[in-house]
């Protein structure tokens, strides 16, 4: 009896299997708006078997996105668009989940295939914000610019755009929920003692600087369904000495626990160019933070890193180091990757293929 393929039930939803899609960026978004290419590339990996299927880092307000090409639900346009991406996700019987995020000082970007540099004003760039003014490259190599140093005023508009891109959310039919604390966008920035040097009450100790993710989760958590989950990707580490530590976020999750966070989804790194590598290297060991995390606090665990074969999946959930994994470049190669691994794990195909898939080529 499979693990992995097992149904979890979290509050009013039942994920069919314990496989998710990574939140992954596509940077094909038209003023924040999901295009045909969304369908593709979500709709695939629902008709290939997943769970789970999480979209991108999809931003509260214009200013939030990473690139101009990210995807937005700061208006109704975006909503219409999402509707029937999310209505065809639900229908081949996967839930459909958004990550909801500000880029912080890490905004106004090329696409990583285009360098992923800093645009100018010119290119199509605007003005970042952060906990401080400290570039996220302070050495000048890479010349980021500045960002405004966030104000109370700055603060309440953010959080009052988490709220109402939350409330978009519902309206699109999302039933699960992931506010981003990593990678160095900005409530990670808020969060990680290397970035936020602030002696206001968001800067200073582990609480004080968690402030600004706690206010934000608990907003949106009034208004975000009781019956449907809210999750939280944390960084789970810094990689680097005097940055976040996997204690600090242990105790960060008791914290988001209490206010009534359902899972954490456990990643790592970005906070600064220094702790950069290490989100695409060396990120396998996030397995076992998701392990720690989930044993100490009692917070269901969402695992992702490097997660590319069944019956290491398997073993990620039979070993109880997470209630669900998250794939992000294996269902880029693969968007059959679960119909993939039922049929390795010897599962009934039912359980992952669609009608007429099932019919032709399920026996
Ligand atoms: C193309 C691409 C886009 C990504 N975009 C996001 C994103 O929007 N939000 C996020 O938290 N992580 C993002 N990530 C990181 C993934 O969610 C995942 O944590 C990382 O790729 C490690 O998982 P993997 O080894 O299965 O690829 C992205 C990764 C890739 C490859």
């Amino acid at each position: 009896m499979s693990q992995l393929f097992s149904p979890l039930t979290i509050k009013d939803i039942t994920l069919r299997n314990r496989i998710g899609v990574a939140p992954m960026c596509q940077y094909q978004a038209v003023d924040g708006v999901a295009q045909p290419w969304h369908m593709s590339q979500l709709g695939s990996k629902a008709v290939g078997g997943a769970g789970l299927v999480i979209a991108e880092a999809t931003a509260v307000l214009p200013e939030g996105r990473i690139t101009p090409a990210c995807m937005g639900l700061w208006n109704d346009a975006q909503v219409e668009a999402l509707k029937p991406i999310i209505a065809f996700i639900k229908q081949q019987g996967a839930v459909a989940g958004v990550q909801l995020a500000h880029s912080g000082r890490k905004g106004s970007s090329a696409p990583p295939w285009l360098g992923g540099q800093q645009l100018t004003d010119e290119q199509g760039g605007w003005h970042t914000m952060g906990p401080t003014n400290t570039p996220f490259d302070d050495d000048g190599t890479r010349l980021w610019k500045a960002p405004h140093a966030m104000n109370q005023t700055d603060i309440d508009e953010v959080q009052n755009a988490f709220v109402a891109a939350a409330q978009r959310a519902i309206n699109a039919g999302y039933e699960f929920l992931e506010v981003h604390c990593a990678h160095g966008y900005l409530l990670h920035s808020f969060l990680s003692p290397l970035v936020n040097t602030r002696t206001d009450t968001y800067g200073g100790d582990l609480k004080s600087r968690a402030k600004m993710l706690l206010d934000t989760t608990s907003k949106v958590r009034a208004v975000w369904p009781q019956g449907l989950p809210l999750a939280v990707r944390l960084s789970m580490t810094d990689w680097v000495d005097g940055g976040l530590s996997v204690q600090d976020n242990i105790q960060v999750a008791t914290w988001l626990k209490e206010l009534g966070v359902d899972l954490i989804d456990c990643s790592s790194g970005g906070a600064t160019p220094a702790a950069r590598g290490s989100i695409n290297g060396g990120i396998a060991q996030q397995v076992g933070m998701a392990a720690d995390l989930r044993q100490s606090t009692g917070l269901m665990s969402m695992a992702v890193g490097e997660i590319t074969q069944a019956k290491q999946a398997e073993n990620i959930i039979a070993s109880r180091q997470a209630d669900i994994v998250l794939l992000a470049r294996a269902m880029l190669r693969d968007p059959y990757w679960p119909t993939h691994a039922a049929q390795e794990l010897g599962v009934e195909i039912t359980q992952v293929m669609p009608p007429l898939h099932q019919f032709f080529i399920g026996r």
